[in-house]
């Protein structure tokens, strides 16, 4: 969708990983903790005004793992300002889930329309295997009591899984359906340069990766489940409008960054954005992705 006076793209749906940092080690990471540069928070609020000016209608918090920097208070801090300043239709956030705390959910968890889990596995052999795991604590736990919380405060819950060669053959049906997800997002393991193979890669993903055959299989396996949102690694290119820590578009196809929109403003920045819309739409970007007031129906009855 373009800006009818300017003709400029509108960045309806943002992901910003505000951090490279995390407490996992999950071996075929995408984004991994090559810097740990974080803006400071006005500077951060300034970028998200910019971008909700531009037309942003979603905003995704992502990383590194959202919740280690300032033990979830910026985050908290950012998803309030979100919605109440900002008034953001829609405030999401994907997590390993391992540092949410119930405080945090009772503070900050009425600013969050979608909390995503990323779960690659319901057997906790492979997640250790796979490095998608905290020292002392089980992931398939944490992610049971995240999706309670959600329920008790009101959170559309979402699980996101990586497919690889450590999962690929799982059926994990009975579990996603017992989950009951708002969605499943499935991911064929992607390569991404720099981040995960190549020069300068803090991960190498060769052993993780799948062939097409592969992740087909795993899909027809899970027909059945309603929820499920696939994405071969192909359509995780230039579908996503993707912000870094120094508040710069990644275009994931060229592999290359946007000045700062914080320099330069959204308009010229998003010119090197990589974006594609058709491939947005086509991986199914925009959805209902907002929370329904839950006191609706008991204003009516009045
Ligand atoms: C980079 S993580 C950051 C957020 C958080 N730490 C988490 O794991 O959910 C964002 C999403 O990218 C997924 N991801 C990471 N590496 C990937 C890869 N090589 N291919 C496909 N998805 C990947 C993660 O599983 C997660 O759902
Ligand atoms: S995918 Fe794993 S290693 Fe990468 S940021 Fe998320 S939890 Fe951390």
């Amino acid at each position: 969708m373009a800006n009818e006076k300017t003709g400029c793209q509108i960045p309806e749906s943002v992901n910003y990983h505000f951090t490279r940092q995390c407490n996992y080690k999950c071996g075929f990471c995408f984004h991994t903790a090559k810097t740990s540069h974080v803006l400071s928070v006005e500077d951060a609020k300034r970028g998200l005004k910019m971008l909700r000016d531009s037309g942003m209608q979603k905003i995704n918090f992502s990383g590194g793992e959202p919740f280690l920097h300032k033990r979830g208070k910026f985050l908290g801090e950012l998803a309030k300002y979100c919605k109440e300043d900002l008034s953001t239709p829609s405030v999401s956030i994907i997590s390993n889930g391992s540092l949410i705390t119930e405080k945090w959910m009772q503070e900050f968890g009425q600013y969050v329309d979608i909390l995503g889990i990323s779960c690659d596995s319901f057997d906790e052999n492979i997640n250790e295997k796979i490095g998608r795991h905290a020292r002392g604590k089980n992931h398939l736990e944490t992610m049971r009591k995240v999706r309670t919380w959600c329920l008790e405060y009101g959170i559309m819950f979402k699980i996101n899984s990586v497919i690889n060669a450590y999962n690929v053959n799982e059926d994990m049906s009975e579990n996603i359906k017992e989950l009951d997800p708002i969605r499943w997002k499935v991911f064929q393991c992607k390569k991404r340069e720099g981040e995960n193979y190549g020069e300068g890669a803090l991960r190498q993903v060769e052993k993780f990766l799948i062939s097409d055959d592969q992740f087909n299989d795993f899909l027809e396996r899970h027909a059945d489940v309603p929820q499920i949102v696939p994405e071969y690694s192909e359509m995780m290119v230039q579908s996503y409008f993707i912000v870094d820590e120094y508040f710069r578009f990644i275009d994931n196809g060229a592999n290359t960054t946007s000045q700062s929109i914080l320099d330069i403003g959204v308009e010229a920045a998003i010119k090197d954005s990589g974006f594609v819309e058709k491939k947005y739409l086509d991986r199914g970007g925009r959805y209902d992705w907002s929370k329904k007031p839950v006191c609706a129906d008991k204003d009516l009855s009045w």
